[in-house]
């Protein structure tokens, strides 16, 4: 009996669960299985994306004929990826539709040979090439090693469709849904995505950095992956993501502990070292014994983690068997820029940490902190005062902890007014995405003179932020002391979501790049390409390329200072004297009521409730 799924109007998941599996690539634990993805395009020519798993066959093959019935032909099979857990139905589907047409690259093609896949009807395609199905046309864009190097993605036109091969997939079935929208899919879903991504592209982040600059050219409403859910909304927070991964930044300010240890002595240091650091005020902390937690979660935790402490200790004059495995997966998944710390120890002549060291050593920008400690069979007196120096340096690494010394709160330290001083400037960012929109930001500043690069940041609830991260394009227009009060109201208080900020407004015009920037109150506007994107908390850094720089007149640019005396208006506040509440400092607008919630932030200005004050 068939199970297909309706994408769209004519598109169709023929996608098989797999809840048998143990161990995806006879590696990695599946606990929850993993799908094996397929699609079929229905059009004047029939096009299958992509096979199964052989375990998968049966399923497919029905779905296939159900799909096809009523003498319905397969014009097409495209073959984005050539690993068996999506081809290896291909020789039995080609049997069955001898008239379809295998669609291969040059790589892909020699692959399947490899592989004993021989057809009479193949096409090659390269990057770039269309394949016209009749109301559908694919694109494909080539994406060597995300995952294997024959892989590459199809585009449909028609429906703004990313076939993606292995990018975007998770492990995991999918118990019952189609797209990630139906589930909490930031939670424990982004968790398997991470370890899934980590374990199985996380040594290619350069390749997919690379796909992700490609994409950022393509107007994509649907990412249909080879494993898991389908995702049609928040693609701003999956193409974050994987950002974030490719360029091996950490998600967690904060400590992954992980141990190895025989008989308890060495788990016992662990939990010594991870209740120092929690008693020194740090608040991310995770902590895993090797032999029992697999190595693809550490893997994948230590992708999320900025600090990695190893402890472990000494087993036949080498690493303990786990703790050496977990370690090597982390050079060869190719970590980049993380912190260690080292603890070793040993029942008689502990030599793990300078065996670890070796190996930490091949990851690229990888620090280990001093000390480097030990103990021999347990943590004692004499050595309790060297693992808890240790735990010291993550601390003050990671800069948390000198607040308990001196006794004063960390959140007393901060005076909100100290950040007012920094010379800002202010600037309207535009983006086009569909619609013309821009906000009002004060942080972009030159980066480097070669190549040319800016970087500015973009908090995460503006239209704009989501439009650049989508587009990669952007223009910056650097706004002078001539710049209104209105103009900060028109693009910096109210939302692009439900107004058309440039509705009424002929100070702009637009640029080669297609995107609007200030003809009126601007020093100069910039073009930029986005080339690195940094997920930094509630905002996104962004740095990127100028492709043009344009200087429109020699007013004064203006400063956040200047636009506080002589810009924003005084008597917005006065004017609301009579009301009880809070004011937002930063644009005026007035929260009624007798308690500010701590998580508020201005529906103007996003900006969070430490930036009121009351009335
Ligand atoms: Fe799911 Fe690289 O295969």
């Amino acid at each position: 009996m068939h199970n297909v799924r309706k994408i769209d109007d004519d598109i169709y998941f023929l996608g098989v669960n797999d809840r048998r599996i143990e161990l995806f690539e006879n590696v990695y634990p599946v606990p929850d299985g993993v799908s094996y993805n397929s699609y079929l395009i229905l059009d004047e020519n029939n096009c299958l994306i992509d096979t199964a798993d052989a375990s998968a066959e049966k399923q497919l093959k029905e779905n296939l004929a159900y799909l096809l019935k009523d003498g319905k032909k397969l014009d097409y099979i495209v073959v984005n990826h050539m690993e068996p857990d999506h081809s290896a139905c291909l020789k039995e589907i080609v049997r069955d539709y001898p008239e379809a047409t295998v669609v291969f690259n040059a790589k892909s093609l020699q692959m399947a040979e490899n592989y004993g896949c021989r057809f009479e009807r193949v096409i090659v395609v390269a990057e770039g090439n269309v394949l016209p199905l009749g109301k559908h046309t694919l694109r494909f864009v080539m994406a060597p090693m995300v995952h294997w190097p024959e892989v590459m993605v199809s585009y449909d036109e028609t429906t703004k469709t990313l076939f993606s091969a292995d990018a975007f997939g998770s492990f995991g079935t999918l118990h019952g849904h189609l797209y990630a929208d139906e589930i909490e899919y930031k939670g424990a879903y982004t968790d398997e995505m991470r370890r899934y991504y980590t374990n199985i592209v996380g040594k290619y982040g350069v390749q997919v950095s690379s796909l992700l600059k490609k994409a950022s050219g393509l107007p994509i409403e649907r990412v249909c992956p080879l494993h898991g859910l389908i995702w049609r909304r928040d693609l701003s927070y999956l193409l974050s993501l994987y950002a974030t991964w490719a360029s091996y930044t950490f998600e967690k300010q904060g400590a992954l502990v992980c141990y190895s240890s025989v008989y308890g002595n060495t788990a016992n240091a662990a939990e010594i070292f991870a209740a120092r650091l929690s008693d020194g005020g740090l608040k991310n902390i995770a902590l895993y014994d090797v032999s029992k937690t697999d190595a693809s979660y550490l893997v994948a935790e230590s992708f999320r983690y900025s600090h990695v402490v190893l402890i472990a200790n000494t087993y036949n004059a080498g690493i303990f068997p786990k703790m050496a495995y977990f370690v090597d997966e982390l050079v060869s998944h190719n970590l980049k820029n993380r912190t260690f710390a080292l603890v070793e120890s040993g029942s008689w002549a502990p030599v793990s940490g300078g065996l670890l060291q070796e190996k930490i050593g091949k990851l690229p920008g990888a620090r280990i902190l001093e000390p480097r400690t030990k103990f021999v069979s347990s943590p004692n007196e004499d050595t309790l005062s060297s693992l808890l120096s240790a735990a010291d340096a993550v601390l003050e690494d990671l800069g948390v902890g000198k607040q308990q010394e001196t006794g004063i709160p960390s959140e007393g330290r901060i005076d909100n007014t100290a950040f007012f001083k920094f010379s800002y400037g202010l600037f309207l960012l535009t983006a086009k995405d569909g619609k013309h929109n821009g906000c009002i930001i004060n942080t972009a500043v030159q980066l480097t003179d070669s190549p040319k690069r800016v970087n500015f940041a973009v908090n995460k609830a503006n239209l704009t932020h989501d439009m650049i991260l989508r587009t990669g394009k952007a223009n910056v227009s650097i706004l002078t002391e001539s710049a209104p009060f209105s103009l900060y109201t028109r693009f910096g208080m109210q939302s692009g979501r439900t107004e058309d900020k440039f509705e009424g407004f002929d100070g702009y015009s637009v640029s080669a790049n297609g995107l609007t920037y200030l003809t009126r109150n601007c020093a100069a506007y910039l073009s930029v390409t986005v080339k690195e994107a940094h997920d930094c908390g509630s905002h996104t850094l962004f740095v990127a390329e100028v492709d043009e720089a344009v200087t429109l007149s020699d007013e004064k640019p203006v400063t956040y200072a200047y636009y506080f005396e002589n810009v924003k208006p005084k008597k917005q506040v006065q004017a609301e004297e009579k009301k009880k509440g809070w004011v937002c400092k930063i644009c005026g607008y007035v929260y009624e009521g007798e308690e500010l919630p701590a998580d508020f932030v201005c529906p103007l200005c996003k900006h969070g409730a430490d930036d009121f004050e009351r009335l």
